[in-house]
């Protein structure tokens, strides 16, 4: 299976700069979509919860979507490729930004027929570690009726945005608010964040 990447890069870089986000579909082949979507069936998954820390706390009124993060060291050939698109996408924003990257977290998340996430920031108001957000969806057969879309919350208004098989989503995460809207049909994503930080090197917190 290919592992190239298909990343229109000069748009990517282009539109990072201008708008602040960039999505691109047709990103990860079908093959990999398959292996990703598989896996992300069999992983076990926690309530995802709002806040850091200790302060983590699940409210169901603002997120109903399920997470499982991954672990860097994970050897299935699916997570593998995955982190090495990341690893990628990393190296190129580092080589036209000075947004001096230099960890990664990121995890699977499932939404349950009728989950959502309000709308939000990705950066935590004690923590601005989160840099960048990088999104995958690995919804095959995403129909426009299902829902569940991405809603950017822009100057210019709302950018609604199909959580399609392949695609990817990349935004600056402290500037972008944004929501998922329901979903009429479960819905799977790889989400992370790559951020900055300065002393000791930790991915997870
Ligand atoms: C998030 C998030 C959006 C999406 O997990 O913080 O905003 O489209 N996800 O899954
Ligand atoms: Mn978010």
């Amino acid at each position: 299976m290919s592992q190239s990447i298909m990343v229109n890069a000069s748009d990517l870089i282009e539109q990072l700069c201008e708008k602040g986000w960039f999505y691109q579909q047709n990103v990860i082949p079908g093959e990999w979509v398959t292996a990703l979507a598989d896996l992300c069936h069999k992983r076990t998954f926690l309530q995802a919860g709002i806040g850091q820390g200790i302060k983590n706390i699940i409210n169901e009124a603002i997120r109903s979507d399920s997470i499982s993060w991954i672990d860097p060291q994970e050897k299935d050939p699916a997570v593998v490729y995955y982190l090495a698109l990341v690893d990628e996408i990393k190296h190129l924003l580092n080589r036209e930004f000075y947004l001096g990257l230099n960890g990664f977290e990121g995890h699977f998340s499932r939404y349950p027929q009728g989950a959502f996430y309000k709308p939000h920031y990705d950066c935590f108001a004690q923590d601005k570690r989160r840099a960048v957000t990088l999104i995958f969806y690995i919804n095959q057969n995403w129909q426009p009726e299902n829902g569940g879309q991405l809603c950017l919350h822009l100057p210019e208004g709302k950018k609604v945005i199909e959580p399609v098989a392949g695609s990817m989503i990349c935004f600056l995460s402290e500037q972008i608010l944004h929501e998922v809207l329901p979903t009429q049909v479960e819905r799977m994503a790889l989400t992370g964040w790559f951020v900055r930080h300065q002393g000791q090197d930790y991915f997870y917190s």
